[in-house]
């Protein structure tokens, strides 16, 4: 098989689907640790936030990151597209729907709100704290706490997590299996990892959003 028809090939593009899942995984954990510094008070996140900001390689990353999130998202609704021509057939429809978790099944709807999300959430901060004119009047800890005392925000907030909750459940252990993990006793593991893994992610932003709201 050469290159073209590997990407083409529904195998290649669920090792693309993985390969790009797995980085976003742990962009995901470098975000968490990065604010986890808002428990630290103001001028510690500010200067966490400044540091990544004018890291060049943290830089570059960005541009791999927003390359990495369309490919993700183009690539899961076409795979999406495709199987559902498959499971048009009735018998197979039937077979899938006994023999599949909830989250694997929802995998495209999940994403797509994900991706709501995503979009609210770089017009609540990244614009403000990178490209508008007043940025320089308050600062980075402020927009972010600020956020969370608006109850309406908290809740798509911690909501939008539980969906990506759902989303990684299968994720997790999808992305190794993708790419040609099928022992059974390594699979046990990864589970047990994707569980670890999806509960720090979610509770960890879930209670910096509820945190900021009560205090
Ligand atoms: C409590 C939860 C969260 C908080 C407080 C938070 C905070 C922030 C802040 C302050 C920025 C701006 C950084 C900057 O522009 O320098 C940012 C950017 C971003 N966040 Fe979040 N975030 C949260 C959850 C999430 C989640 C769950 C995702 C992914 C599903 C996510 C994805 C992103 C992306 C893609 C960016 C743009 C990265 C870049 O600067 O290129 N965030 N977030």
């Amino acid at each position: 098989m050469n290159h073209c028809n590997f990407f083409q090939s529904s195998i290649g593009k669920k090792v693309v689907m993985a390969t790009t899942g797995i980085f976003l995984m742990i962009f995901l954990l470098l975000h968490l640790s990065v604010n986890l510094f808002l428990f630290s008070g103001e001028t510690a996140f500010n200067e966490a936030v400044y540091f990544m900001r004018k890291n060049i390689f943290i830089r570059m990353m960005e541009y791999v990151l927003a390359i990495g999130f369309i490919i993700h998202i183009l690539l899961g609704i076409k795979l999406h597209l495709v199987n559902k021509k498959i499971k048009g057939e009735v018998d197979y429809a039937i077979n899938y729907y006994f023999s599949t978790s909830f989250s694997s099944r929802t995998m495209v709807y999940t994403g797509i709100l994900i991706l709501c999300f995503l979009i609210l959430h770089i017009i609540n901060f990244m614009i403000p704290m990178k490209y508008s004119k007043t940025r320089h009047l308050i600062s980075d800890y402020n927009i972010v706490v600020s956020l969370f005392k608006n109850p309406f925000y908290t809740f798509i907030y911690v909501f939008s997590f539980l969906i990506l909750g759902i989303h990684l459940n299968h994720g997790f252990k999808s992305s190794f299996q993708s790419l040609g993990l099928y022992n059974q006793k390594k699979l046990a593991w990864i589970r047990r990892f994707g569980y670890l893994y999806l509960w720090i992610i979610c509770s960890g932003f879930s209670i910096i959003a509820v945190w900021f709201f009560f205090n």
